[in-house]
């Protein structure tokens, strides 16, 4: 079968397709025919050079999610032909991951669906929804009457979060570095959309005197000394992304915060079939369509990390996997 194998750091153009030998079942874990899987930027950190570390397996099949069907359910509760989402819990890691026609994961990281969606439209949800999901309702626990701030909202995280937080009837408020970018932010729900410059805090009070209620970060934890000043009383803001970098050295927790709001994070490395259903029981009854933003065939993988490496999709990459 054919794969994406890592051994050392390498550019997105050197990522070649090889042959690698068919997987066999074992206890507890399931086999998958990939049909595709959405592109993260943990991949990116893996490829650039997380690849170098002792924890993780050489060589890899990277990738920490795919969409398929069950291939061999071995001694899982699984069965052949049910269509399954797989992420996190050491994918294309401490295992190998998605990246290849056919995966071996363990079971309690796969999750039976129930959806008309094709399979692109499908390959765009598992990681990236779960994800917004937990940050929102599980970490910010965000309500209706919050006013919520993403901060790096074009990001594939941040545009699901802006149509989850919707769901919930929450205000929200998007940023992208770039004006031209800002249509897409209203398009997909945002109430308002501005630009992340030097003004971004004042812009945010000239709008809410009193401040906001959450915030999303995305763009990294060094970014709260300037955001969280935004916070009212019982504010929560929620470090879930690293787009600048996120380096935390040097930040005073004692007064980097206002006094009275609350700071969180997110994992994704913890789905469960429950969260997985109620995203599902979502998507459906708000019709919300994931923001897609570049489709590439298996072979283009290296294209598809360069258009990733280089911010240009505005939305999920998708890597569609030939029948
Ligand atoms: N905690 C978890 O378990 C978890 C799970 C999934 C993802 N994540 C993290 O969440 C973040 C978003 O992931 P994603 O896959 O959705 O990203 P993505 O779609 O690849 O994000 C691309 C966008 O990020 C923005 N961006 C890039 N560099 C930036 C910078 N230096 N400062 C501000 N904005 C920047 C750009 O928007 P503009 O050019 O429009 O500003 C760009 O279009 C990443 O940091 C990822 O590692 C965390």
């Amino acid at each position: 079968m054919k794969a994406v194998l890592l051994e050392k750091p390498i550019k997105a153009n050197e990522m070649k397709i090889v042959e690698v030998p068919k997987l066999k079942i074992r206890p507890g874990w399931v086999l998958i025919k990939v049909k595709g899987f959405g592109l993260n930027r943990a991949e990116l950190i893996l490829r650039n050079h997380e690849i170098a570390a002792d924890y993780i397996q050489k060589p890899v099949v990277p990738g920490i999610e795919c969409v398929g069907e069950i291939h061999d359910g071995g001694d899982s509760r699984f069965n052949k032909g049910d269509k399954v989402v797989a992420l996190m819990g050491g994918m294309g890691r401490s295992f190998n991951g998605s990246y290849s026609e056919y995966a071996l994961l363990p079971a309690h990281h796969v999750f039976k669906v129930e959806t008309a969606m094709d399979w692109v439209e499908l390959a765009a949800i598992p990681e990236t929804f779960y994800t917004a999901y937990g940050s929102l309702f599980e970490s910010l626990q965000l309500k209706g009457d919050d006013i919520l701030l993403v901060h790096g909202a074009t990001s594939a995280l941040g545009l699901a979060a802006i149509q989850l937080a919707k769901t919930v009837g929450a205000t929200v408020i998007g940023t992208s570095r770039k004006e031209e970018r800002l249509d897409l932010l209203r398009e997909v729900g945002c109430d308002h959309a501005l630009v992340d410059d030097e003004n971004l805090v004042a812009k945010i009070k000239d709008i809410y005197s009193k401040g906001i209620t959450k915030i999303l970060e995305l763009v990294g934890a060094h970014t709260i000394a300037k955001t969280a000043q935004l916070l009212r009383i019982g504010g929560i803001v929620c470090v879930t992304g690293k787009l600048g970098g996120g380096q935390t050295n040097g930040l005073d927790l004692i007064r980097l915060l206002p006094n009275g709001t609350y700071l969180c994070g997110f994992y994704s490395n913890y789905p469960t079939q429950a969260v997985i259903d109620d995203i599902f029981r979502i998507i459906e009854q708000h019709n919300i369509k994931p923001v897609i933003g570049r489709v590439f065939d298996f072979e283009q993988i290296g294209e598809a990390h360069e258009v990733m490496e280089n911010n240009q999709a505005q939305g999920k990459i998708v890597i569609r996997m030939s029948e």
